[in-house]
């Protein structure tokens, strides 16, 4: 079990933005980390296919106890690896399923019209291909500024090239080269090689490696030091100490997350990043009261959802073949972030919220926002973010495109959504730079027609 316990956290690690696949592997208490890196690696790349047979045999709804990231890890094992050879509790389980999920294996073999399990790889739709991604570093100017930051990798043998002009300049980065990233202030961008997981200045928390994509929410949301802000799903914390830095630790960032081992990885992380102050609650988000006078002066809200994770980089996974979820999953987590971003707008003093999540699927998107406009009845609006961004909402509903999509094509980053809501009649307290953020805009649309789409295109 140990094996299999190892694989699914650190899956669920790479999900959540903990880390590169090496550094959670490495990060594990599992011993052999060859065994373990080959099970991760291998899981990930079927994770589509997993997902698929997951979906298809009902599984998860059979053993609700069954964690998803551990299901993908026993499935591969029974179905692709070499079956099940320890499992604990989880064997016999499985061992009941199985006739099943081979079943539901054996007939998507069929239906793609394979017969060799390689073979469902180049079948399954909208697997992420590798590209070689540059490396984002954001300077945490908690700690540190970026002249000192550049200064100091200077001394080390980087050479600092300026502001990028655009993304072409990125591409072609190699070697000890690194720039300004051309739209996000501090934020460094280095070659797609470089590894700065030792490094002492992130080892002391100077430097924060996030993907520049998973910058943009904090940034967006732009609460003003002094501010108080809700991080609604922090952990494990790379939004919540951007928002801080941007606070300058001024004001007070109230973060909730439901998973108790994942805020204590956002405590460390935190402590790290010199952030004091945010006050970490593990609640459920929705549990938390809009009426209770200690939010009464809440303008600001980060919401970071559980999401598919579809968008994830297979640069972070460093294996082709990212998730497609299944259309039930989909579904499942559409519901949570409907609930989730409607809880957030029921918020007495919100004047601004961010709704982000790294899956490329509309179900979690862009039709979650339209539904939840919708439904509010025009006291929040759309806020056209950050218009030099290239690549824009799907056009699902007049105004998507005030939305933002991330992805290793057009954006050189993981597949990511963001969308900025105001309050319609609200004065915004936040000087929003000009880049960031364009003029809010009407955006109720029309009732779109319903559809479940697996795996929705981004670009
Ligand atoms: C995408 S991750 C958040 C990543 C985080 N914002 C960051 O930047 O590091 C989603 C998080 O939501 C948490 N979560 C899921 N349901 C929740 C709920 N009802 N209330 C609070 N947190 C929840 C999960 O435990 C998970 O840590």
């Amino acid at each position: 079990m140990a094996l299999y316990g190892a694989a699914a956290a650190v899956l669920s690690g790479l999900e959540a933005h903990q880390g590169s696949l090496k550094s959670l592997v490495y990060g594990s208490r599992f011993q052999n980390v060859r065994q373990l890196y080959a099970l991760v690696c291998e899981t990930q790349r079927y994770s589509a296919v997993l997902d698929a047979v997951i979906g298809s045999a009902r599984l998860l709804e059979a053993e609700k106890k069954l964690k998803p990231h551990l299901a993908k890890v026993l499935v591969y094992e029974l179905l692709l690896g070499r079956g099940l050879r320890g499992g604990g509790r989880w064997k016999p389980v499985l061992s009941r399923h199985k006739a099943r999920l081979q079943a539901e294996f054996a007939r998507l073999k069929v239906k793609r019209c394979v017969s060799r399990n390689e073979d469902l790889l180049e079948s399954t739709p909208g697997a992420v291909q590798e590209l070689q991604l540059p490396r984002f570093v954001r300077v945490n100017t908690l700690k540190t500024n970026l002249d000192d930051t550049i200064d100091y990798l200077k001394r080390e043998g980087y050479s600092y090239q300026g502001r990028a002009s655009g993304l072409d300049e990125l591409r072609a980065l190699e070697g000890k080269l690194f720039f300004l990233d051309s739209l996000l202030p501090e934020l460094l961008v280095f070659s797609s090689g470089t590894d700065l997981h030792k490094h002492p200045l992130y080892q002391a928390g100077h430097l924060i490696l996030q993907d520049k994509a998973s910058c943009l929410p904090a940034m967006l949301l732009a609460p003003p030091p002094g501010s108080h802000v809700i991080d609604a799903c922090a952990a494990p914390g790379n939004k919540t100490s951007h928002l801080a830095a941007l606070l300058k630790n001024q004001g007070k960032i109230f973060a909730f997350d439901l998973d108790a081992g994942r805020l204590a990885t956002m405590a460390t992380l935190l402590t790290r990043a010199g952030v004091s102050c945010c006050e970490i609650a593990n609640e459920d988000f929705l549990s938390v009261s809009p009426s209770d006078p200690r939010y009464c002066r809440v303008q600001y809200i980060l919401l970071d959802p559980s999401c598919s994770g579809s968008g994830m980089a297979s640069r972070q996974l460093e294996e082709p073949g990212a998730g497609t979820p299944s259309q039930e999953r989909l579904h499942a987590l559409a519901g949570f972030q409907r609930r989730a971003l409607s809880h957030a707008l029921s918020f007495p003093a919100l004047q601004r919220v961010v709704y982000s999540t790294c899956s490329v699927c509309r179900e979690e998107n862009e039709d979650v926002v339209q539904d939840i406009l919708e439904q509010d009845g025009g006291a929040f609006r759309l806020v056209h973010a950050l218009p030099l961004w290239p690549q824009r909402g799907l056009g699902t509903f007049p105004g998507a495109e005030h939305c933002i999509r991330a992805s290793p094509e057009a954006t050189l980053t993981g597949g990511f959504f963001v969308a900025v809501l105001e309050r319609a009649d609200g004065q915004s307290s936040s000087p929003e730079p000009q880049l960031l953020a364009g003029k809010a805009v009407p955006s109720v649309a029309p009732k779109k027609k319903k559809r479940c789409r697996q795996n929705a295109s981004t670009t």
